[in-house]
Order: C-alpha cells, then sequence, then structure tokens
C-alpha cells in the first residue's frame, strides 16, 4: 500500500468510529476502598482488579486450563453461529456491554453484519483501542462507542435509523457470564435496563456460566498456575500504587470458595498473619486470619436464570448449552 492509500485507508477508519463520551462519574476510589476496608466484614469492590496488569491477568485466566468458561462460550457461539444468526436476525444494530476486542465480538460481527456496532465501557482509553482496532478490520462497519458505566443504566445517545417506517432493532450481547460478578438483586435491575435501553423488538444474546459441581468451579477459581490467585493478589498492587500504601502483598493468600446454597464463588485475600499498613493516608492492622472479600461470582441453573429474565419483562426465546451443562448462551426479547 503506497503513503497515500494508507493514509486514506486510516482516516476512512476514524470516521467510521464515533465516540459518545457520556463522562461517567468515577466514584472517589479513596473514599470508596477505604470505607470497604473498615467495613465488616472487610472488602474491597471487584472493579479495581482491572488495572493493566489486572486487565492483562484476566486474559490470563481465561487461558488456564480450569477456567472453563471463557473457552466453553466462545465454542457455543462458534457451533452454533449460524442458528444465532438466525434468531437474531441479521443487519440490525449490534450494542455490545463492555468494549469487545476478543474472539467472540468478531464472531457475531462477521455473522450478523450489523448495520453499526455499539460498543459500551467505562474505559475511554480502552474503548477507543478496541473501536478502532475492529473499524480497521472491518471496512464496512460504522462505530458508535459509547464511554459510561453501564451498569446504572444506560439512555442512548444515538439512535438507530428507521428502516421501513420502524426503529432497526437493537441487539444487546453481554458475554462471559460478567452478569455473575452482580448481586442477584442487581443482576435483575441491570436486566430492566437493558430491556428499556433496547427498547421494543431489542433482544439480548447474554453468556451464563451455570450451577455445577462444587469441585469443578472451585478449580476454575483455583487454577494450579497460581493465575486467579496472582490477580486476586493485584488488586493490593493497584490500591499500593494508587493510594500511596505500603500493604505487603506476599502476606495476603488468595481463597476462591464455592457457596453452594448462595450458588456462587467467593473470593477473599487471607492475611496470614498478623499484620499493619497505611493505605490513603489511613493506618489498618490485620489480625492472622482477618480476609478482605474481593469477588462473588454467582452462578445460574437455566430455570433460574429464566425466571430472572422473566421478571423483568424478557422471554427466553432461545438457548444454547455445551455436552458437560457447564454454560448457556441465551436469547431474551422484551415482551
Ligand atoms: C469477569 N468475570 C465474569 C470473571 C468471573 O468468572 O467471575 C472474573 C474472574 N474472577 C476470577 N476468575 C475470573
Amino acid at each position: 500500500m503506497g503513503r497515500s492509500d494508507a493514509t486514506t485507508a486510516a482516516a476512512s477508519t476514524r470516521d467510521r468510529v464515533t465516540l459518545h463520551d457520556l463522562k461517567p462519574k468515577l466514584a472517589d476510589m479513596r473514599e470508596e476502598v477505604l470505607a470497604g476496608l473498615t467495613a465488616t466484614p472487610r472488602r474491597i469492590a471487584p472493579k479495581y482488579f482491572y488495572d493493566q496488569r489486572g486487565s492483562e491477568l484476566f486474559e490470563a485466566i481465561t487461558r488456564v486450563p480450569e477456567y472453563y468458561p471463557t473457552r466453553t462460550e466462545i465454542g457455543l457461539l462458534e457451533t452454533h453461529l449460524e442458528a444465532i444468526g438466525s434468531v437474531l436476525g441479521r443487519g440490525d444494530v449490534l450494542l455490545e456491554y463492555g468494549s469487545g476486542s476478543s474472539r467472540k465480538i468478531r464472531l457475531l460481527l462477521e455473522e450478523l453484519r450489523p448495520l453499526a456496532y455499539l460498543p459500551v465501557d467505562i474505559s475511554r482509553e480502552h474503548l477507543l483501542e478496541a473501536a478502532r482496532a475492529l473499524a480497521g478490520d472491518y471496512p464496512w462497519l460504522q462505530v458508535h462507542a459509547i464511554c459510561t458505566d453501564y451498569g446504572n443504566g444506560l439512555t442512548l445517545p444515538w439512535q438507530p435509523p428507521r428502516r421501513q417506517g420502524v426503529a432497526v432493532p437493537i441487539t444487546g450481547f453481554f458475554p462471559g457470564s460478567s452478569i455473575g460478578n452482580f448481586e442477584r438483586s442487581h443482576a435483575a435491575r441491570f436486566l430492566a435496563g437493558v430491556r428499556d435501553t433496547l427498547g421494543p423488538g431489542g433482544q439480548l444474546l447474554i453468556g451464563v456460566d451455570r450451577r455445577k459441581a462444587k469441585a469443578r468451579l472451585e478449580a476454575a477459581y483455583n487454577d494450579a498456575a497460581g493465575v486467579t490467585a496472582e490477580f486476586n493478589r493485584n488488586i493490593l498492587v493497584h490500591l499500593n500504587r494508587a493510594l500511596d500504601g505500603d500493604i505487603d502483598v506476599m502476606a495476603f493468600r488468595h481463597r476462591a470458595h464455592y457457596d453452594e446454597e448462595a450458588g456462587r464463588i467467593e473470593m477473599h485475600l487471607v492475611a496470614e498473619r498478623a499484620l499493619a499498613f497505611t493505605l490513603g493516608g489511613v493506618e489498618f492492622e490485620f489480625a492472622a486470619g482477618e480476609a478482605i472479600h474481593t469477588e462473588n461470582s454467582y452462578k445460574y441453573a437455566p430455570d433460574e436464570f429464566r425466571a430472572l429474565a422473566a421478571g423483568v419483562g424478557f422471554d427466553t426465546v432461545a438457548e444454547w448449552t455445551d455436552a458437560e451443562a457447564l454454560f448457556s448462551v441465551f436469547v431474551l426479547r422484551g415482551g
């Protein structure tokens, strides 16, 4: 490609990416973290996992042999792609909760050929980088990237055009069982918000990790290579850096266990000895064995998930599950 061709291609990629910056209000990190660490039981919100290193570690988790969700979901999308395309319909608008740089969104874009792709993410840099990469790889793709915190509802800053007098329907995509990181009541609120955002005719393709044997789940969150342990401890590395702390990160042990009744994996960091540290200008003392709760990952039986969806007015119109019944992908449609 000659220089001017390259310049033209680059310009057209940029022309096809529009950023709608809704300027998400970032919570005051210091206030939030200090409040969590002084609460009983002590906790840190899982969103603080995802600094640069944390995002890399999460990517690494998706590749460890014990962590089946990512592989299984991709397998389902690949195997049933044509059927998924037929249920969802092609040429509509595709809105992704989270900004997809992954294999999953590429599969869908290629199959659905949407009129426009709307990735939604709180991280402006990550959002733009992913949006530009996709626009570069798919010369037919129009991208409206929306920077906002979608956990608290979303009013679209861009309206789909009309086709034969009706607005082009919007399909939402929420992969990875990220819904599992919401408390169950928050998951219901979130789905209700999605329904409102997608509007009449809207549908949602969503990946959900299923309840299953405790041993299988606990292995997935306690991989032998220790990647999940490092991911968990990295939250403290992040806080040390962001809030000028001196936490001895290696004094904390990763613990993940499955609470069968609640249907959730809980992740904790447990102090292996009594210790003291300073964070954000505040001193903390931990007794040996004291823990910080860092994440819940809820699992859903299929009927439980369908009921959750029905409770907010979504009908389940299709679902696919792997042969081992580990993970399900659902299509929900607003009634
Ligand atoms: C992002 N989320 C769906 C992952 C999960 O399985 O809950 C985060 C994770 N935590 C530990 N391993 C993976």
